[in-house]
């Protein structure tokens, strides 16, 4: 666990997060504090926003593609008073492309930066880079591995839309293969209690071996379901994604995932209190028309990562002498 202990001026013996680029790196009391904290945050004035992060500089460096991800985190930055820069697109435009590996780029952004949010297309490489950073370490997407600050904000939404996280029935949909969004948020969700979750895929996009057996170990309750409605019926989340077609081998293997798209026929399926969740960005898996269900929490979801990103920023950067 990525901890420091607080010097002098901190809040003594509060926890504080140093890198977060896996979800191995933060705790059930870490996910708590920081839901509590986007809360807090996102209520705070603007002018007491701007000096939560004073005079810190945050460096993003995009390898993949993002909108989300990358915006509520320069946005987040920002509101908090702090500065960011930043390589969008930097598969082409950084030095990548005349071959510098990820360990010296943290080496040298991290004089120029407090901390550096990244998102790479290799699955292992954030953190193989990991030792040499100077400053923490923020994975912001990791090829097909791991999404962490997604998890968080997922599970921030799924407590402010239901009120909890233990015990709920939870319907994971689509590219559990490849898609990180998904292996980050079953990591969380096991760190609850009695969380029971239905998985609904195509036959040759299931959850990795290995992790199917992590989460096994750690007592979380998965099946599948092949009955899509009946997935849809039983669940109080609903948590739909889309299939990584940059990552898949073969695209026929995407073909079988349209018979798991949300339609608005199947609306009259859900509880009347469920919640539909999708990490975006939306194909075709989610129909337009289903977004103005009151269920449809989605866009919700992509707000509360703006709070959640800032909570983060301010847990790791926040009161710290600049
Ligand atoms: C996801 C990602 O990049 O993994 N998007 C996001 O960060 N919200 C999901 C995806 O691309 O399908």
């Amino acid at each position: 666990m990525a901890v420091v202990s607080m010097s002098a001026g901190g809040q003594a013996g509060r926890r504080r997060l140093y890198h977060v680029v896996s979800t191995l790196d933060f705790g059930r009391e870490d996910v708590e504090r920081l839901m509590d904290k986007a809360e807090q945050l996102r209520t705070e004035s603007r002018e007491r926003l701007r000096r939560r992060l004073e005079g810190a500089v945050v460096a993003s460096l995009f390898y993949e593609p993002s909108t989300r991800t990358r915006l509520s985190f320069e946005a987040a930055v920002t509101r908090l008073g702090g500065r960011t820069l930043g390589a969008e697109n930097a598969r082409e435009n950084s030095s990548a492309k005349k071959g510098e590996s990820l360990a010296d780029v943290f080496r040298v952004v991290g004089c120029y930066a407090d901390a550096i949010v990244v998102r790479h297309h290799e699955t292992d490489e954030i953190a193989r880079a990991l030792p040499v950073s100077p400053v923490p370490v923020i994975n912001a997407g990791a090829g097909s591995g791991e999404h962490p600050t997604q998890a968080l904000l997922d599970v921030y939404t799924i407590r402010r839309e239901l009120g909890q996280v233990d015990d709920l029935s939870v319907c994971v949909i689509g590219d559990l293969k490849y898609g990180r969004t998904v292996h980050s948020l079953l990591r969380t969700l096991a760190y609850f209690r009695g969380v029971r979750v239905t998985l609904v895929y195509p036959q040759s996009l299931g959850l990795p071996d290995g992790l199917r057996a992590e989460l096994a170990a750690t007592g979380l309750i998965i099946r599948r379901e092949t009955d899509f409605r009946q997935a849809l019926r039983s669940a109080d989340v609903i948590y739909q994604t889309r299939i990584q077609r940059e990552r898949l081998l073969d695209p026929a293997e995407a073909r079988e995932a349209e018979a798991f798209h949300i339609l608005p026929e199947h609306l009259a399926d859900l509880q009347p209190h469920a919640r539909i969740l999708h990490p975006l960005p939306r194909v075709s898996e989610i129909h337009p028309a289903v977004d103005d269900d009151e269920r449809a929490a989605y866009f919700r979801q992509a707000e509360n990562g703006l709070y959640m990103r800032m909570a983060l920023l301010d847990d790791i950067l926040g009161g710290v002498e600049r």
